[in-house]
């Protein structure tokens, strides 16, 4: 739930061209040359010299488990090959300035100094990081001059905040011999957006980008941080992702009331299982033996909550048995619960989601991310790409007037430094 996202910036956007779709990488491996670009960019705004190392870092589409994170159940997210560009150099001295391709003046502070509370900006990510690796660290690091930017559509629901967090926090790592490893960089990012941020998120964005696998999904159970990569045949499917343009004003809002109506829920619930420690835990029996005397919302809420956790499992063991058609199922029923029970669709999600449902080689659709707008992601046949993008624009363009963004994504070996040389 980002409220800054690293967008094309200058760079135009790549989109799926369904025409390129059977020629091996055409149209899905721009990083490279991007990332090229962005450290000219860097060297034109910051000044040429010293050694530019630049940094990816991807962003996440969460096929199940939707709204399970903060209820302490399984996700199933995969980080995807669209994400956030760092180019950054060392400083002789403590200093740090930030920079994005999205404008604003650079941000500068000492590392001993750091702006001592989030204002509402972009650069209150990067600064949150600093402060949630530590004085230790902060006194062992240097100074660094970095410049921000990338392709992730903005704003869309594919974890902008948890990709510039979990990038930053992996150069950083690198940069000043901390050591932490994958996990620690992901506890890094995600105690930057709880605390400086000040955003109460799950824990699944950060380690979805951070613990990323390509041909695999994260199963993640977020009671624990357990976590496991499940197979699934990336030659065969592939991930597409439609952006409605949607873009709720209240959508944080309604985010942090899904939050609080799910712990009312499971302080009501709870103490009728023993052992229970999360909303998740809670057998459906128990809901349909007092959903009756529940107030309705907070019955919906945890009916969603309770039945996306079997629907999640199911996909599991079909994954690991070698039955995506579970997944996609799985899928298309998450939907309808976000819809009707969870009540965080709007009706251009539902559109495109429809859409799906009705068009051949596609597996599975949902919203994905927090929902109220942003995008709808799609689990489908490689060949049937070209079919359900045309379908998508005729009936999304004849509801709306407008055609929605959609675009292929290839997976991502995860959040690292690139060599351009
Ligand atoms: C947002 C949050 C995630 C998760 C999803 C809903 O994207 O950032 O942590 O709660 O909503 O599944």
């Amino acid at each position: 739930m980002g409220m800054w996202g690293a967008s094309a910036g200058r760079f135009p956007p790549i989109s799926w061209d369904p025409m390129d779709n059977g020629r091996e990488g055409v149209g899905l491996d721009p990083t490279m040359d991007l990332l090229a670009r962005h450290v000219l960019e860097f060297e034109t705004r910051l000044g040429p010299g010293g050694s530019v190392r630049a940094f990816f870092s991807p962003g996440r589409v969460n096929l199940m488990g939707a709204h399970l994170d903060y209820n302490g159940g399984l996700v199933m997210p995969t980080a995807i090959d669209r994400g956030t560009f760092l180019a950054l150099r060392a400083r002789p001295d403590r200093r740090v300035r930030l920079l994005s391709t999205l404008g604003g003046d650079c941000v500068e502070f000492e590392l001993d100094d750091l702006p001592p509370k989030r204002v509402g900006q972009w650069f209150d990510y990067p600064v949150g990081v600093l402060q949630a690796l530590g004085g230790s660290a902060r006194s062992r690091g240097m100074g660094f001059d970095v410049l921000f930017g990338g392709n992730l559509p903005v704003a869309a629901g594919l974890s902008s905040s948890a990709s510039i967090n979990v990038g930053l926090a992996m150069a950083l790592d690198g940069l000043w011999g901390l050591d932490r490893g994958p996990e620690g960089v992901v506890r890094t990012a995600l105690e930057a957006e709880r605390s400086y941020v000040g955003v109460q998120c799950g824990i699944m964005d950060p380690y979805a980008v951070g613990l990323a696998k390509p041909g695999h999904l994260l199963c993640l159970d977020c009671s624990d941080a357990s976590y496991e990569h499940l197979p699934f045949d990336s030659e065969r499917l592939v991930i597409a992702v439609a952006d409605t343009g949607v873009r709720r004003e209240l959508a944080q809002s309604a985010f942090n009331e899904r939050v609080e109506q799910c712990a009312r829920a499971f302080g009501i619930l709870g103490p009728l299982c023993p052992g229970a420690e999360v909303l998740c835990d809670v057998p459906l029996e128990v809901l349909d033996g007092v959903e009756g005397d529940l107030d309705p919302v907070l019955g919906r809420r945890a009916r969603h909550v309770i039945e996306e956790t079997e629907r999640t499992k199911r996909a599991r063991l079909g994954l690991r048995e070698g039955r995506v058609d579970e997944l996609g199922r799985g899928m298309f029923a998450a939907h309808r619960s976000l819809r009707d029970l969870y009540e965080v669709s709007v009706p251009e999600l539902d559109t495109l989601v429809s859409v799906a449902e009705s068009t051949e080689g596609v597996l599975g659709s949902r919203l994905t991310g927090a929902g109220f707008g942003g995008c709808a992601v799609f689990l489908l046949e490689r060949d049937a790409a070209p079919e359900l993008e045309a379908r998508l624009r005729s009936t999304f363009g004849g509801h709306y007037g407008r055609e929605p963004e959609i675009h292929l994504f290839g997976g991502d070996p995860g959040p690292r430094e690139v060599s351009l040389a």
